[in-house]
């Protein structure tokens, strides 16, 4: 995909802010020249694709009687791409992403929750269709509904209640992500017109993280197949982590005057410092001789075009 169809030029970007200035209480106001495309599989590219379509072609559904859908909920694991994508699809549709953490609506006072999800969409009503509105980690507000009748118990439903109202009522795009899916109040699910998994990276798409990542450098196939294979389990975020490492230590080591013998003596050092989180499987470049297990690499890695 490109970003051939952004709407926004630079001298636009102040009117932009201001227009955005009530809703920036509660929202961070991501700006579509900012974005970048997530890598990401097959089938939930494509999902996306035919949603953008959708969206632009509205008319055509009215022809057979169905409706554009207007939202999204994308969950999975923690660092696969879900805001990214959300920002992406903001961008590809030449608007701002206005990205809520939804914990920035529960507030400590009574009642008060609701009035702020109230102020929300109030201030959105204002910028209706100029926006894709992000409702970002919405586990924290939507779980299941609680049963007992604790105060604070009785404030997250009665923050849902009223959300779930204003959801239902909003016209403009919308997307929501969560990475417990499990906990999602049921009710808050159905509300979305599509729900789409943004999964771990199969073996495909870590060759072309790790591939985008290495840039400027420009590793042989087979050293990138190998980190593939070796970092099944592994999400995008921690894939771009480990490059990222290596292409820091690259950058660093001349600076101390340190020398890096080989790729594995790089990759160590990164793979002792970032992981996946606690509840997720290994990956095996992470286990015991993970690296020692890896094959021969090239080193130091080339830099596309042959430059030093
Ligand atoms: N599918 C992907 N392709 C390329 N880069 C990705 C992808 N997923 C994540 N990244 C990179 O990892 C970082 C974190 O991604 P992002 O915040 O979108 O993940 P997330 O799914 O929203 O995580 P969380 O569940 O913790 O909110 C970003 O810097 C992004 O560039
Ligand atoms: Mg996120």
């Amino acid at each position: 995909m490109t970003r051939k169809d952004v709407a926004v030029g630079a001298k636009n970007l102040n009117e932009l802010r201001s227009k955005f200035k009530k809703v920036e209480s509660f929202a961070e106001i991501m700006m579509p020249h900012d974005a970048e495309e997530p890598i990401l599989a097959p089938a939930v590219r494509a999902a996306v694709l035919e949603w953008m379509v959708e969206i632009r072609h509205a008319a055509a559904l009215g022809d057979v009687g169905v409706k554009a859908r207007r939202s999204a909920l994308l969950y999975g694991p923690p660092g696969t791409g879900k805001t990214t994508l959300a920002h992406h699809l903001a961008a590809r549709l030449g608007v701002v992403l206005v990205a809520v953490q939804s914990d920035q609506l529960v507030a400590s006072s009574l009642g008060r929750s609701s009035h702020n999800a109230a102020s929300l969409f109030e201030a959105l009503r204002d910028v209706d269709g100029q926006c894709v509105v992000l409702l970002d980690e919405i586990d924290s507000i939507g779980s299941r509904r609680s049963t007992d009748d604790q105060a604070c118990s009785r404030e997250m439903n009665s923050l849902l209640t009223t959300l779930l109202r204003y959801v239902e009522g909003y016209s403009g795009i919308f997307v929501g992500a969560t990475n417990r899916r499990e906990e999602l109040d049921p009710a808050l699910w159905r509300r979305f017109g599509m729900q789409l998994s943004v999964d771990l990276p199969g073996l495909d798409e870590r060759f072309a993280i790790i591939r985008r990542y290495a840039a400027p450098f420009d590793l042989p196939d087979d050293d990138i197949d190998a980190l593939a294979d070796a970092t099944i389990g592994a999400s995008p975020a921690l894939l771009r982590q480990l490059v990222e490492g290596v292409k820091r230590r690259i950058a660093i080591a001349p600076k101390l005057n340190h020398n890096i013998p080989d790729a594995g003596a790089a990759l160590r050092a990164v793979v002792a410092s970032v992981a996946m989180p606690p509840e997720f499987e290994v990956p095996p470049l992470w286990r015991p001789h993970g690296v020692a297990n890896l094959p021969a690499m090239t080193w130091p890695w080339p830099k596309m075009g042959g430059g030093k």
